[in-house]
């Protein structure tokens, strides 16, 4: 499937206070120089924010981690998990509806999407307040059939549990993630055949739904409040923020190599605006065995130059 950027955009885009310090935070988990592996949770926590990722959400997030804007667009246009057009504002329901929620009446969820949010998948409903698509397996086949909103699954759903879950947010509720049909987690849906000797109380909240209640993170926009920040090794001074953050950016490897005037890589030529470097090698012969003789016509790189 094609993906591409949505043809309105915003005109810009910036992380709240507290998103824009747990962004930081997070490139700082990488070795210096390799800030750009920090892509992927930047720009979900960018999604989680707004909702959907922008083309200033992407670039921005390029910006930060000093990468070119095409690196970031690649990875954006790649997964599926990004949503690179406009939302509904309460909810984006993700119905799966690969086997087992197929088997399990996956198709009457994407009905009950059909009529209450849009006719065709990735539309925002007249409102602006939900939009739907269909997904591959989620992950969640033993409570099929099920929904992803945002981070939380939504499982053991109904034709008329989904409706009812979608008129209780249209109304401002935050119906609990987890399965709606009052199983506790993936058990049997008739009751645990396995591991009964556990001392397990059932009739309490698994551990995900309490995480989602005590962080009161589901069925919200992100802004970075919700959690506190856990990165114990900022303290110590063993790290230092870089990129936009920081001061002083350490050097790269290709940079350290120009300096010390090295040929490899790019012989000290900066990226150009696609962000690709001209690699040069020296021409050196060891490409023939000792005591092969050289085909006719076949000579070195070095003999060409
Ligand atoms: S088939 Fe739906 S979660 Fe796996």
């Amino acid at each position: 499937m094609l993906r591409r950027l949505h043809n309105e955009q915003p005109e810009s885009f910036e992380f709240t206070a507290a998103n824009l310090e747990w962004a930081q935070a997070q490139v700082t988990k990488y070795p210096v120089g390799r800030q750009a592996s920090a892509i992927i949770p930047l720009l979900f926590r960018a999604q989680e924010q707004e909702g959907w990722l922008s083309k200033p959400a992407i670039e921005y997030v390029a910006d930060m981690l000093e990468m070119p804007y095409i690196r970031a667009l690649e990875v954006a246009t790649f997964y599926f998990m990004f949503h690179l057009a406009p939302v509904g504002s309460v909810a984006h329901i993700q119905i799966c509806g690969t086997t087992s929620c197929m088997i399990c009446g996956a198709e009457d969820l994407m009905k009950v999407c059909k009529d209450k949010i849009a006719p065709y998948p990735h539309e925002v409903s007249a409102d602006g307040k939900f939009s739907w698509e269909e997904v591959e397996c989620l992950g969640a086949c033993a409570n099929a059939p099920m929904a992803q909103i945002g981070k939380d699954y939504y499982e053991d759903l109904t034709q008329e549990g989904l409706g009812k879950l979608i008129d209780e947010m249209a109304g401002g509720a935050r119906p609990v993630p987890g399965s709606q049909s009052g199983r506790f987690a993936s058990e049997a849906a008739n009751g645990a055949t396995a591991l009964t000797e556990i001392d397990c109380d059932r009739s309490e909240r698994n551990a995900a739904q309490g995480l989602a209640l005590s962080q009161d993170d589901y069925l919200k926009s992100i802004d970075g409040t919700e959690v506190p920040l856990r990165t114990p090794w900022q303290s110590t001074g063993q790290r230092r923020p870089i990129g936009v953050m920081g001061t002083e950016r350490p050097k790269s490897a290709v940079q350290q190599a120009a300096e010390k005037n090295e040929p490899r890589p790019a012989a000290g030529k900066s990226v150009d605006k696609t962000g690709v470097t001209e690699q040069e090698a020296e021409a050196v012969e060891k490409g023939n065995p000792e005591g092969k003789s050289v085909p006719a016509g076949a000579g070195s790189d070095a003999d060409k130059s």
